[in-house]
């Protein structure tokens, strides 16, 4: 897919000139967009996304999936918090926790939201020292040949329970009280393959049917999780979202509806599907050295987008008011200035000449990419900007300063 930008490079040439960069810049429009797609693609069914907090923890970007009809996925103390200052209540949040603490599942039932429990053990603890609520979810980890290379394979995956204890979960819940149930597995990420996610939600429907005639249970939703992949590479293309869900209704009404089952409501929590497109990291260039190969350094680094040092990742760049085809071009690894040689935000990739001053443009980083930001050889994490619906700039989150890096810290004084 032809990677361009949503905005003229004039518009945002003044922007970066009276900005310090680097900074993250989301797309309102592309976001609401996306969002709207998914819905209009999953309209045959009793449908709803809860985003992946995670994938973009930002009030302003929760905001705006609150205001398209969507609930939250919340993984963790923080995210649950993010939830309820941003206005989700009750069954808006979903809870997809593990090795959970007992703190985060007091917040999570005082905000109503609904547990989706990774281990069945944690059920006894739940009874013991909580409560059990009246609607609860268990996600499933199927084994197998399922899992793809984020994912990893599922057989040695730490989330979600076998189908034996998929099982003894439900009846133990049936046991202790519960009345409503939801089932949840997430089996793929970034997935661009739609026949993968055809055989999650085809996999998922049989179980159901399976555990309504063992147990009785109606389902009242299965999560299909998040993991829609994006083309990250200019090569590959979008996913055919209608494609899929038409190809999941069909499931859905042989397996489910065709066998008198109560039509469970289908609810999704993709975060890159949403934001990954429409969020862009905007760095400029401090270096360019030539040794064994030819280095660009940028202000940005690993600690700002991790995703290529961690999987390898590939985010395309835009070279600002330059394009190959009218340039020279040149291969360069593109590096930050963290003291790791895995600090490559690219590889080998062919762009313009580039000159020191020169601001390189990150696509698709709007999910699980400043959230998975970290702190080491003490750099800061960078702002988050909004270009809004109405064209403008919004600062959503300010720069870290070394203030803030160091507000954890107590010296002793030497005076
Ligand atoms: C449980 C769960 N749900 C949803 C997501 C969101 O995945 P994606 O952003 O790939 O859609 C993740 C990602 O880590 C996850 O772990």
């Amino acid at each position: 897919m032809k990677k361009t930008l949503p905005f003229n490079e004039q518009k945002i040439s003044e922007f970066v000139d009276k900005t310090k960069t680097p900074f993250y810049l989301y797309y309102e429009e592309g976001i609401k967009d996306r969002i709207r797609t998914l819905q209009d693609a999953f309209s045959w069914a009793d449908f709803k996304e809860f985003f992946a907090v995670k994938a973009t923890p930002n009030p302003h970007i929760l905001s705006i999936v609150k205001e398209e009809g969507c609930g939250v996925d919340c993984s963790s103390m923080a995210e649950l918090c993010l939830a309820e200052r941003t206005g989700f209540k009750q069954e808006d949040i979903l809870f997809t926790s593990n090795d959970t603490p007992l703190e985060e599942y007091e917040k999570a039932l005082s905000l109503g939201a609904i547990l989706n429990l990774d281990d069945v053990g944690h059920i006894e603890i739940l009874k013991d020292r909580l409560y059990i609520p009246e609607l609860v979810s268990i996600r499933y980890n199927p084994g197998g040949d399922f899992g793809n290379y984020i994912i990893g394979n599922l057989k040695e995956s730490k989330f979600g329970v076998s189908k034996k204890d998929l099982y003894k979960g439900f009846e133990t819940l049936q046991k202790y009280g519960a009345k409503k149930f939801g089932i949840h597995i997430m089996a793929v990420s970034n997935e661009l393959n739609p026949q993968n996610h055809i055989k999650v939600a085809e996999m998922m429907f049989n179980l159901m049917l399976e555990i309504n005639k063992t147990l009785g249970i109606d389902f009242d939703f299965v999560d299909l999780g998040g993991g829609y992949g994006i083309p990250y590479k200019p090569d590959e293309n979008e996913l055919d979202i209608f494609y899929i869900s038409n190809e999941i209704k069909k499931l859905y009404e042989q397996i489910i509806l065709k066998n008198g089952l109560k039509p469970p409501k289908i609810y999704m929590e993709h975060g890159r599907y949403i934001t990954g497109p429409n969020g862009y990291l905007i760095t400029r260039v401090l270096h360019i050295k030539n040794s064994y190969k030819k280095y660009a350094g940028i202000d940005a680094n690993s600690a700002n987008l991790l995703r290529p040092a961690m999987y390898k990742a590939y985010h395309h760049i835009t070279v600002l008011n330059k394009s190959i085809e009218n340039k020279e071009a040149e291969i360069y690894d593109v590096v930050g200035s963290l003291c790791e040689n895995n600090d490559k935000l690219a590889e080998d990739r062919l762009l313009p000449k580039l000159e020191v001053g020169d601001i390189l443009i990150f696509h698709d980083v709007g999910a699980h990419g400043h959230a998975m930001g970290f702190n080491y050889n003490g750099k800061l994490r960078s702002a988050e900007y909004l270009l809004t619906t109405e064209q403008s700039f919004k600062l959503i989150r300010r720069a870290e300063t070394l203030k803030d890096y160091f507000a954890t810290l107590s010296f002793e004084s030497k005076d």
